[in-house]
């Protein structure tokens, strides 16, 4: 292992990864060291990558294999698991509070967005640590947390093709605390409109009760706002965090992403 430095981006969340070339093959021993920062830093940014598409899915394997998304209409014809985040094919940026794939048994590790057009000015990712979030819970909260359960779908079926909807539409239950694989800590875990309900709860009230909770939960000293620069990669923990896309830039400017989502484990509370 050479040369990796890993710097923090804020008090609370985000490193900045230096040192290490994406485009090419990384040792078992950096492999582990970025995956384990990822753990406690919930946020990495990898500056002044260039990659093709080949080796961005090798350099994805770190965090996970690459799984298939579900909006297929966008995901690259010669490289089906990266997804194109682009405003231009009829996107709208993703600016709610989220994470990501919870329709999925075995949802995302880690969400990795690699900066390949970027406006002038806007258009940022905002990552916030849902670790702390749950922390600064009161603890009868956090104890009624632990014991609730979302029941999962897809959401904006507007904008996906039927046979995604039949392969992701499932139900699928996830606790609504969830224990880190390799971190050990505990974070609030839910997507908002992919929630059906809250097991033993309406649909309005389950999403009343959401939207309360991240009114409540997610401010400025737990978030971590990333400003693209062309080349940047960024790797989101989904297992501990939430994001959202900002929508404030000239759309007749390019924002272009390339999207991969690394499979991680089946959400437990431990
Ligand atoms: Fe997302």
């Amino acid at each position: 292992m050479t040369g990796l430095t890993i710097k923090p981006l804020t008090a609370s969340i985000g490193a900045e990864v230096s040192g290490v070339d994406l485009s090419k093959p990384v040792d078992a021993d950096t492999r582990e060291s970025i995956a384990r920062a990822l753990g406690e830093h919930l946020a990495l940014v990898f500056p002044d990558q260039s990659l093709t598409p080949e080796q961005y899915l090798e350099a994805a394997t770190i965090f996970g294999p690459p799984m298939r998304q579900h909006y297929s209409q966008h995901n690259m014809p010669d490289h089906p698991d990266i997804g194109l985040i682009w405003h231009r094919n009829g996107q709208r940026p993703a600016d709610r509070w989220h994470t990501d794939h919870t329709n999925r048994e075995k949802p995302p590790a880690a969400t990795i967005l690699y900066g390949v057009e970027i406006p002038s000015a806007g258009g940022g990712t905002s990552v916030a640590n849902m670790r702390a979030a749950f922390e600064a819970l009161p603890a009868d909260e956090q104890a009624r947390l632990m014991t609730l359960k979302t029941v999962n779908g897809l959401d904006n079926k507007d904008d996906t093709r039927p046979e995604d909807i039949v392969a992701y539409d499932k139900p699928i239950v996830h606790p609504m605390v969830r224990t880190h694989p390799t971190h050990g800590s505990k974070a609030v875990y839910f997507h908002v409109t992919k929630t059906k309900c809250i097991e033993g709860m309406t649909p309005e009230a389950s999403q009343s009760y959401l939207n309360d909770l991240l009114e409540r939960m997610i401010n400025p000293d737990i978030v971590y706002h990333h400003q693209w620069r062309k080349g940047d990669v960024l790797v989101i923990d989904d297992r501990a965090t939430m994001h959202r896309a900002h929508g404030d830039y000239d759309r007749s400017q390019a924002r272009v992403l390339w999207r991969i989502i690394a499979e991680g484990d089946k959400p437990v509370l431990l």
